[in-house]
């Protein structure tokens, strides 16, 4: 934890949770409250998108075949060659890891809130960002509730979203990693109070970061 605060002038919190777990709805409460959100997905998404800063790296290669009529990536046939293909996949990997690193890390340094939340599905399975934030915040609830609420909101078969969440860490391996726990397993209004006792020990952190100086003490 110490690390972090080391290294980025900003208090950050890492905030992760399985499929339909909660975490785009609690992200949205702590924006309300004045905390930054940064979404690894979505900048991972405009990179890929036509015009996106990895495209030419891309394209470069695995060929042009790899981008769609409208200039963004062709992701079902990237899908296609990296499922059985690693070396494909650690080449894809070489160029977007660290394109969606400088992007995330130059979004959290331009973003104006009181603190920082970075928003990654994947937290717990990829390595680097324990490293990197001061706090890991889980949203939790039952894998019952995960399947219902996705089967609801996507119109997925109860066997795509369980097939999904096979491929994510499990519920003991992302509260285990959790320095924090909102726990999604009520009705909406049960999020507020949660979010409202994270946010002022958050805030309390990024102010008492603030008033560190830079210089050795
Ligand atoms: N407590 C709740 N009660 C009822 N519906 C909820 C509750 N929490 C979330 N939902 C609904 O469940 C769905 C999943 O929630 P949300 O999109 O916030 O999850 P997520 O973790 O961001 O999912 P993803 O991993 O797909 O991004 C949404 O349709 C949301 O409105
Ligand atoms: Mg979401």
């Amino acid at each position: 934890m110490e690390q972090a605060a080391a290294h980025a002038p900003y208090f950050s919190v890492g905030l992760t949770g399985g499929i339909g777990c909660g975490k785009s709805t609690v992200a949205e409460l702590f924006a309300a409250r004045g905390a930054s959100i940064v979404d690894t997905d979505l900048i991972a998404h405009s990179l890929t998108a036509a015009g996106g800063a990895a495209m030419p790296a891309l394209l470069a290669e695995f060929g042009g075949a790899f981008a769609g009529v409208d200039g963004a990536l062709d992701r079902a046939r990237m899908r296609a060659l990296v499922f059985d293909d690693a070396d494909a996949k650690r080449r894809l990997e070489a160029i977007l890891h660290p394109r969606i690193r400088a992007a995330t890390l130059a979004a959290a340094a331009a973003a104006g809130g009181s603190y920082v939340i970075f928003a990654v599905p994947l937290l717990v399975e990829s390595g680097g960002w324990r490293e990197r934030v001061d706090r890991v915040l889980a949203i939790d609830c039952p894998e019952s509730l995960q399947v219902s609420r996705v089967m609801a909101r996507n119109g997925l078969p109860e066997a795509q979203v369980k097939a999904i969440m096979a491929t994510q860490a499990s519920r003991q391996a992302r509260l285990a990693a959790a320095d924090d726990v909102i726990v999604n397993d009520g009705d909406i209004a049960a999020l507020a109070p949660q979010v409202e006792r994270l946010h002022s020990i958050y805030l309390a952190f990024s102010k008492r970061m603030a008033t560190i100086p830079s210089q050795r003490l």
